[in-house]
């Protein structure tokens, strides 16, 4: 489903991925874990199409389709997800008109019709329900005054209305009490499925004994260095990242 090719990136003039290669296939779920700075939100910036971050060699297939040459909204249209490891406040737009427009806006393009008001209502309000987000917090602006776990929360929701084919979480564990991270481990548990892929980046193991991942890479300076089954979760957290940082030194 997921193909990242020889990918470079650059940030401002400054090469940050140097040649990343990913496959994901329908149904598994990848952890990207790695030490701070290695690069793995530019990853997930790159692949939603952030303004800034530019590819300057190598392809991201979806499906077989190179997403780089579109529109951010048109690989969300096509069932790409990003959780933000940093979700943003939008003041003055109720989090309910929000997940509203997203999720017709995305059926219109996929050619279906919008869902009526009672229609939209229900489907929001069981999602809500199982990630208890409480009525109040749907009818504030967007993250506004939102707790940090409130705000992780509500990226789940957007992603278990959406229904998106391809979701990519960053560290959507970050400032995470245990409780909340049950909810939200749960809540992306439960859009498992055989058609839908997940690349869950993180740099803690903790996540993972709630999110049990197929497939484990390691980020290193802009380059998977290692790639192994989730016990490579556990090796991590016990010898930490010195030494595929020093990998990664002598490779570049
Ligand atoms: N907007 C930016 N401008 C300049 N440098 C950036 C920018 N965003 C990220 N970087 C740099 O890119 C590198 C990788 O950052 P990032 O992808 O956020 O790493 P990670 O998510 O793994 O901690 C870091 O050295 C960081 O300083
Ligand atoms: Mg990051």
């Amino acid at each position: 489903m997921l193909e990242v090719k020889n990918l470079h990136v650059e940030v401002d003039g400054k090469q940050i991925l140097k040649g990343l290669n990913l496959t994901v296939n329908k149904g598994e779920v990848h952890a990207i874990m790695g030490p701070n700075g290695s690069g793995k939100s530019t990853l997930s910036y790159v692949m939603a199409g952030k303004p800034g971050y530019e590819a300057t060699e190598g392809e991201i297939l979806l499906d077989g389709e190179n997403i780089l040459t579109m529109e951010p909204d048109e690989r969300a249209a096509k069932g790409l997800f990003l959780a933000f490891q940093y979700p943003l406040e939008i003041p003055g737009v109720a989090t309910m008109t929000f997940l509203r427009t997203a999720l017709n806006a995305q059926r219109k393009t996929r050619g279906q019709a919008e869902l009526s008001t009672p229609e939209f209502m229900k489907l929001v309000r069981d999602a809500a329900a199982k990630l208890e987000i409480n009525q109040d917090m749907l009818r504030r602006g967007v993250n506004v005054g939102f707790s940090g776990g409130e705000k992780k929360r509500n990226e789940i929701l957007q992603m278990a209305l959406l229904q998106p084919r391809l979701c990519v979480l960053d560290e959507t564990d970050s400032g995470l009490d245990i409780d909340a991270l049950k909810i939200v481990a749960d809540g992306v548990n439960r859009l498992r499925g055989p058609d839908r892929a997940m690349v869950v980046i993180t740099h803690y193991q903790r996540l993972l004994d709630h999110i049990v991942p197929d497939v484990v890479h390691v980020l290193s300076r802009g380059r998977i260095v290692k790639t192994g089954g989730k016990e490579l979760a556990l090796e991590l957290e016990a010898r930490g990242y010195a030494e595929f940082q020093d990998e990664a030194a002598l490779a570049s």
